[in-house]
């Protein structure tokens, strides 16, 4: 059994290092991508509040193909370049959407999401997949989100 609960009044910092060593701790040993993912997504949703989405994207003969996620269903592929998730993965770049109503060709899965934070998984320098987060709130995500979300990333690129 796993309880990684935070106080209410925890730092970003705080929040985020607890988050990627539960991660950490979670993912270590266990070889199967899809359980990793299904587990990640999980810890993201309960770690990170104010989310109607979280979940992984994974990059499949150079298109973005739905992964593990906590959130309404979704589409399940997106091309290269389009929409939030494809530029986070076209130019290997984090993306942060303040608001999703004021991004070009962004790709409504869920009408509640407001703003958006994309980070993209490299290993050995290649985009394998991106970490999507959505929120109901506008400007929901901050670079402190986006520091955290890029360090959980890192630590699991080799695990997914
Ligand atoms: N909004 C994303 C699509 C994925 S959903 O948010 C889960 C995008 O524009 O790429």
């Amino acid at each position: 059994m796993f309880d990684f609960a935070l106080p209410a009044d925890v730092s970003d910092e705080d929040r985020y290092r607890e988050l990627v060593n539960a991660a950490d701790a979670l993912t270590e040993g266990e070889t199967d991508a899809v359980a990793n993912m299904a587990n990640l997504a999980s810890l993201i949703w309960s770690f990170v509040p104010k989310l109607n989405w979280a979940g992984f994207y994974r990059m499949v003969s150079d298109e973005l193909v739905l992964g593990p996620f906590v959130g309404r269903p979704a589409c399940i592929r997106i091309p290269l370049g389009q929409g939030v998730c494809g530029a986070a993965a076209a130019d290997g770049e984090t993306q942060l959407v303040e608001d999703v109503h004021a991004f070009p060709g962004h790709i409504a899965c869920d009408p509640a999401s407001r703003s958006e934070l994309v980070v993209p998984v490299l290993r050995y320098g290649e985009v394998i997949a991106v970490i999507d987060l959505d929120s109901p709130d506008k400007a929901r995500f901050s670079q402190a989100d986006a520091r955290g979300i890029e360090a959980l990333a890192a630590r699991i690129a080799d695990r997914i």
